[in-house]
């Protein structure tokens, strides 16, 4: 019998490798923590750090050429398929220190948001970005639902809970915001940088 599978409402991730002054950029993140006060979000664990909205206040040099280069690629991404142009809403970093995470969480009221990679600790295992299903999926996908995997079978996306990314400096990655995500703890001594962004759209 020839049997043909399909699927059904894959969900887009994009990522990309910018070339920025990574050491620059790591200086002004620990320059705006010294000057702005941390501001409670989603961010767990005692050592966060997370920015407010840093739109419309004065950004240093390396900051604004990176929301430049993101601008441009979320603007590409959108005009793929789709006429509007995008606009930078707002944007803020998270310094997370050992035991730091994020819940999982959308961003509501914005169409694309993703995080860069500014820094991340050398021996970190853990720390993976999440892509999330929603509640009622991750349900009614389990194996308690839908059965058990045999021995040997290769999981493929489609079977999983959660899709893991691995943080590396300089990675850009965007998701539509509604994408339900989360970051696992950061278990190093050392300090993991991100910054993270909302875009909507105008016509
Ligand atoms: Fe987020």
């Amino acid at each position: 019998m020839d049997i043909k599978k399909g699927y059904i409402f894959p969900k887009p991730f994009w990522s990309s490798l910018i070339d920025v002054n990574i050491r620059g950029l790591q200086e002004e993140c620990y320059e705006i923590r010294n000057n702005v006060p941390s501001k409670y979000k989603s961010n767990l664990g005692q050592n966060s750090y997370h920015s407010p909205n840093l739109l419309n206040l004065q950004n240093p040099p390396e900051i604004l050429k990176l929301m430049k280069q993101i601008t441009n690629c979320i603007q590409t991404i959108h005009q793929q398929s789709r006429r509007e142009n995008v606009r930078l809403v707002d944007f803020w970093i998270n310094i997370n220190g050992k035991g730091g995470s994020n819940v999982p969480h959308t961003h509501p009221g914005a169409k694309y948001s993703g995080v860069f990679y500014i820094k991340v600790p050398k021996e970190m295992k853990r720390g993976n970005l999440f892509f999330l299903r929603d509640y009622n999926e991750t349900y009614l996908t389990s194996q308690e639902n839908m059965g058990f995997f045999k021995q040997g079978y290769n999981l493929l996306p489609y079977d999983l809970p959660k899709i893991p990314v691995k943080p590396l400096e300089k990675l850009l990655i965007v998701f539509p915001s509604w994408s339900p995500h989360s970051v696992e703890l950061n278990d190093t001594d050392e300090e993991r940088i991100s910054l993270s962004f909302n875009y909507i759209l105008f016509r």
